[in-house]
């Protein structure tokens, strides 16, 4: 039971980890069309120093990136990100957009 609980609640407090939980979702919603192989609007998701352009770190309301999903205009198409990962997106750039470094990001297979 204990642990039951603890298990429950354990998401409301860890923090938000890049790899397990971030990237899968900028793979999966952005980088197909904001990658190395085609970068709309001249933008990418897929390296840190190119999404940053469009994060203020500790900011999701100045951060391009997060609004423009927050607002349903990215991805085009009916497929939005889920609340829950849109959630995920913003704490991880409140808690400071950490991206280990040199870690580039692929698009997830479809
Ligand atoms: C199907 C292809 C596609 C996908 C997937 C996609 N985008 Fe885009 N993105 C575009 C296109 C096309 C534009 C230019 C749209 C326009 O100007 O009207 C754009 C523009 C943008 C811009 C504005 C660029 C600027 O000038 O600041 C941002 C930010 C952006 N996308 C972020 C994202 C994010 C974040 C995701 C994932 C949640 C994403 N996009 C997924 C095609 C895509």
């Amino acid at each position: 039971m204990r642990l039951a609980l603890f298990l429950f609640a354990a998401p409301l407090f860890a923090k938000v980890n890049f790899v397990r939980d971030v990237k899968p979702i900028l793979e999966t919603y952005c980088v197909r069309c904001h990658g190395d192989e085609r970068a709309m609007k001249h933008f990418r998701v897929d390296r840190k120093e190119w999404a940053m352009r469009r994060i203020t770190p500790g900011n999701p309301d100045d951060s391009t990136l997060y609004l423009s999903a927050k607002t349903g205009f990215m991805p085009p198409g009916p497929e939005k990100i889920p609340p829950e990962r849109l959630e995920t997106l913003r704490r991880w750039i409140a808690e400071g957009a950490r991206w280990p470094k040199n870690l580039q990001l692929r698009p997830a297979p479809r």
